[in-house]
């Protein structure tokens, strides 16, 4: 069986978010359980397209809004990068820019999608499933199923993976002429209360949609920013595959961004000296318990609670914060400024960074994931991998990963994104952590559980085989 990604993000290559986890890790997954998996993705400036090796293997040019745009296929030649084949798409005039996303990605990604769309048409040997993830190739399955140009692909089968129905990457009727042609009277499957929707325009025409943990398929059927009632009726062909991770990639024993690697076995004394590297690089006490948080500053993340929960949490318990985030200007200025009134137990670095990001998982005692919107997380999946432990809402991929300790667990959970509910689980923490006994054991238990790609990968192949 031959798998082909479609994504905006793949780590190590480009990533934002999770997504690149994602799709930087199932796929090498696959291929060990023997289906040859490949990705299909953007080819951006950036500082590993700028160090690596690539090959061109197709040239050609296409049309959008009567503008032409010439592109090539390029596939990347470092293959022990990931271990499998990597295929960029490269229009140098839209997509070889220093970001992922920008104000004018309709065009960026419609143009990304028609370029692939028109290689594939040149192939000898079609892949067996195409799997779409997110809106910016959610227009993949439409163009498959309704573009004349297209029709010799119009029976491989298409899997869209939905990561986060929050963006939908609706765009204007003007801009349908962009979509290579169709018969007119099917212009319904692309639009959604009045504009085209790439994702609503997937969910019709995928042959199946996933997303990324069960409990968030239930929750899209009542909130999904507007596609309710469309999930609602495609439910049959709609399933929740809960995400893994890189065990490579997120494995504390041999992690090369943390400070003192350790497993299990060792775990109090190795992430001591993780603890100890980062406090004194941010002046922080490392005799505190150290509360973090990793990630977007979005109102989806909860992120916007963060400096009052966080300066309640400082006032009332004897502990240390440290965040790492960027996003909206607001909150990032308000968490900037709470550095100066708390210092010696406050800090933040805003930006950023991904070997931070590991030293943090390898040292922080809690992890803090207050998320109104969380369709699995990862964060809290390697906080268990590296012996953090995660404070989470009960809400989509958290509910279904974290266990609070009361009912037997290792986490702890609270129902609502509240400043209250934040700061009563900083204070449920800080007595945890008072009980030595009790706290490391949690840590070896968290450690222990097997969140690697190899389950899921499974679903999804059993997946891929149900459609062929
Ligand atoms: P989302 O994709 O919604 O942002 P996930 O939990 O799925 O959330 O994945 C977030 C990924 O991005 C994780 O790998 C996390 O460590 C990483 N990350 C988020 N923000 C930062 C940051 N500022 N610096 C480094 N890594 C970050
Ligand atoms: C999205 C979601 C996040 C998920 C990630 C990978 O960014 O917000 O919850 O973990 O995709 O699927």
């Amino acid at each position: 069986m031959k798998v082909l990604h479609v994504s905006a993000e793949c780590y190590p290559i480009a990533k934002i978010g999770g997504l690149a986890d994602v799709v930087g890790a199932l796929p090498k997954y696959q291929k060990n359980q023997g289906v040859e998996s490949s990705v299909i993705m953007p080819f951006y400036d950036n500082k590993f397209t700028n160090s690596n090796h690539f090959e061109s293997i197709y040239d050609s040019e296409l049309l959008l809004g009567g503008i032409s745009h010439s592109f090539s296929v390029l596939k990347l030649q470092d293959t022990d990068v990931l271990d499998i084949d990597v295929f960029f798409i490269d229009v140098p005039d839209l997509l070889y820019k220093d970001f992922v996303y920008s104000y004018d990605d309709t065009d960026r990604f419609l143009a990304f999608q028609i370029a692939f769309l028109d290689w594939l048409l040149t192939l000898n040997k079609q892949p067996s499933i195409i799997h779409c993830h997110d809106h910016h190739t959610g227009l993949v399955p439409f163009m498959l199923q309704e573009s004349l140009k297209y029709k010799n692909l119009k029976d491989i089968p298409v899997v869209l993976t939905i990561h986060n129905a929050q963006y939908q990457g609706w765009f204007s009727h003007d801009k349908v002429s962009y979509i290579p042609p169709f018969d007119f009277e099917k212009v319904g499957l692309l639009d959604w209360g009045g504009v085209i929707n790439p994702l609503a325009a997937g969910i019709k025409c995928a042959w199946a949609v996933t997303t990324v943990s069960p409990s968030y398929m239930e929750e899209l059927q009542h909130a999904a920013n507007g596609l309710e009632s469309l999930l609602s009726d495609e439910k049959d062909k709609c399933v929740g595959i809960l995400n893994g991770i890189d065990d490579e990639v997120w494995n504390p024993e041999t992690d090369e961004f943390i400070v003192k690697n350790y497993s299990a076995r060792n775990v109090h004394v190795g992430r001591q000296e993780n603890k100890d590297w980062l406090c004194k690089e941010f002046g922080l006490d490392n005799e505190k318990p150290l509360f973090a948080f990793i990630g977007r500053l979005v109102g989806e993340k909860g992120a916007d609670l963060l400096p009052q929960a966080i300066e309640i949490g400082l006032e009332s318990n004897d502990i240390n914060v440290l965040v790492l985030g960027s996003g909206h200007k607001e909150i990032e200025e308000q968490l900037d400024n709470l550095k100066n009134k708390y210092a010696g137990s406050y800090n933040a670095f805003i930006g950023y960074d991904e070997k931070l990001s590991h030293i943090i998982y390898a040292s922080a005692d809690f992890l803090l994931m207050p998320s109104r919107v969380e369709p699995c997380g990862l964060n809290q999946l390697y906080a268990l991998r590296y012996g953090t432990v995660p404070i989470v809402r009960r809400v989509g991929g958290l509910k279904d990963t974290v266990i609070d300790i009361g009912d037997g667990g290792f986490g702890i959970c609270h129902n609502e994104t509240s400043v209250h509910d934040i700061v009563f689980s900083i204070e449920r923490a800080t007595q945890f952590y008072k009980k030595t006994t009790a706290f490391k054991k949690v840590k070896k238990v968290m450690m222990d559980i097997d969140h690697s790609w190899n389950a899921s990968a499974k679903k999804y192949l059993k997946l891929y085989k149900s459609l062929n």
